[in-house]
């Protein structure tokens, strides 16, 4: 037993009693900053000191005998009786903790450390023992627990390493992202993970913790231990001892692989709906040179020729000027059919139901489907947001008459007071629409490139045979309103 007995070093209390004999003993034992008690050969207790009673508040009256029992936490006594019992008989030094009450009526941790003592002659004397209150290593202890049982649960990679970079300390979030286990690396230089390349950037690393800069985050690529490069986000701090002393680095590393691979993604899919764009424009530009330039072209030169050949008949004159009309009215529905196609300009005037609804009874009328539209309680919406979704309706019933080959669409718009949402269901052949957004048609990612925009969403519904259902949703703003492509 080691229990501190500031009386003479080196000795134990036991040592100390026979050497003192029990009355100095006590005397010596009541100026003592430890709890000190002393037990006979029946086990009862037969002293404590005063730091005894100044920590439990009782008389030596109440705490000798098994009267210290009440101190006990209730669900420690039973513990405690059998442990005391069981070293008793045996004469063995024992150590144990439980919760007592103090005088505050407060219950705080002590560790408590017996020994047997004897007689000058030998003989058994009963125990000797101290106690001490552990409450605030203990907390610390469980603090410290549940910042391991923290780091341990993280996903994310929490290392620690020295100042020369020597690693200290592996979570599983790291084990997972870079494969070594914590033995493979502790004791182990950072720089198995880091790319060959990149060693410098641990030394400024490294530079900044020691010269006391709070906190680093940047963006970088680390090294598995199958070999394979990581994009990671980075964050590190250092770490200081009980003087505030500078030791070590602490880091958390997130693996942002996929969120890389995603931005290169929306990179590809701008890229192909600008390219798309171009093309639409060409399209445009071909058909106003190709067709309707042509046709005014002809038109000209008709016009011309019936000046100069103007007919005597009255019968064919008519007939002339009926034909030139009708043709003017084809190349005039011709620049308006192409003008709607590059914007839809009745958004302005009808509004969203309205050209919603006009376009859904067109499109019921020219496809001979059956469209059921419904609006409910739709504020004034934006311009960027009221286009978007129309652009979406007019992609969603292209796609379900052209690839669905519905028979039936159920359009229907509504709104909360926060968000605008519509819902387009067909019954038509359905299709798996992670397997479509990987293919070549522009209509489905130009929808989510749409939401995006704006900060909306989209949600696609469709399984083969059973139709489809896109809805989205679009948070309602107001104020400034961002500019969105036709
Ligand atoms: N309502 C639907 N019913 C059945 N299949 C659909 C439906 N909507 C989309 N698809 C499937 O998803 C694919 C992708 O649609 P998307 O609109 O992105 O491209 P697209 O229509 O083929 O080409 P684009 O819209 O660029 O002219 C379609 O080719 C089709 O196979
Ligand atoms: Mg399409």
């Amino acid at each position: 037993m080691a229990a501190p007995f500031p009386v003479t070093p080196n000795r134990t209390p036991a040592e100390e009693f026979v050497r003192l004999g029990e009355e100095r003993f006590r005397q010596i034992a009541d100026a003592a900053p430890v709890m000190i008690w002393l037990a006979g050969t029946d086990k009862l207790c037969t002293y404590v000191n005063k730091r005894c009673l100044e920590f439990t508040g009782q008389s030596l009256e109440h705490d000798v005998g098994n009267g210290w029992l009440d101190n006990v936490h209730p669900d420690d006594v039973k513990r405690c009786v059998e442990e005391y019992e069981l070293y008793f008989d045996r004469r063995q030094t024992f150590r144990m903790e439980y919760r007592m009450r103090r005088y505050d009526g407060q219950y705080r941790w002590i560790i408590d450390s017996g020994a047997p003592r004897y007689n000058e002659d030998g003989s058994f004397a009963g125990y000797i023992g101290s106690a001490l209150d552990v409450t605030e290593r203990k907390l610390a202890e469980e603090s410290q627990a549940r910042l391991a049982a923290i780091v341990e649960s993280s996903e994310d990679a929490i290392i620690s390493k020295t100042l020369d970079g020597i690693i200290t300390s592996w979570n599983t979030g790291a084990q997972h992202l870079f494969g070594y286990t914590s033995e493979e690396v502790i004791g182990r230089p950072i720089t198995s993970i880091i790319p060959p390349e990149l060693r410098d950037e641990e030394r400024k690393i490294l530079a900044k913790v020691k010269s006391g800069e709070p906190a680093q985050h940047f963006e970088t690529v680390r090294v598995t231990k199958a070999g394979k490069k990581v994009n990671v986000s980075l964050g590190i701090s250092p770490i200081r001892d009980a003087t505030g002393k500078i030791v070590g680095a602490a880091k958390i590393a997130r693996d942002i692989t996929q969120r890389k691979s995603a931005e290169r993604e929306l990179i590809n899919v701008r890229r192909r709906l600008a390219y798309a764009q171009e093309e639409e424009r060409a399209r445009i530009g071909r058909e106003l040179h190709d067709d309707i330039n042509q046709r005014l072209a002809m038109l000209a030169i008709e016009i011309d020729q019936l000046q100069i050949h103007f007919p005597k008949s009255a019968a064919v004159r008519n007939r002339r000027l009926t034909d030139l009309k009708q043709r003017l009215i084809d190349a005039s529905g011709g620049v308006q059919a192409l003008s709607h196609q590059l914007h839809p300009a009745q958004l302005q005037y009808l509004g969203l139901v309205g050209s919603m609804r006009s376009f859904c009874r067109d499109f019921s009328e020219r496809q001979g489907i059956k469209l059921d539209f419904t609006a409910e309680h739709i504020p004034d919406v934006p311009d960027d947001l009221s286009l978007s979704f129309f652009r979406v309706v007019q992609e969603a019933m292209h796609n379900a008459a052209k690839h669905g080959e519905a028979q039936q669409i159920k359009v229907s718009l509504s709104s909360s007071s926060t968000e605008l949402q519509l819902t387009i269901s067909d019954n038509g052949k359905g299709f798996d629409p992670n397997e479509a957004m990987a293919h070549e048609g522009l209509g489905l990612i130009s929808m989510r490139e749409r939401m995006r925009l704006i900060g909306g969403a989209i949600a696609i519904q469709s399984a083969a045979g059973g139709g489809t259902t896109i809805r989205v949703t679009a948070p309602l703003r107001t104020g400034e309103q961002s500019h969105v492509n036709p």
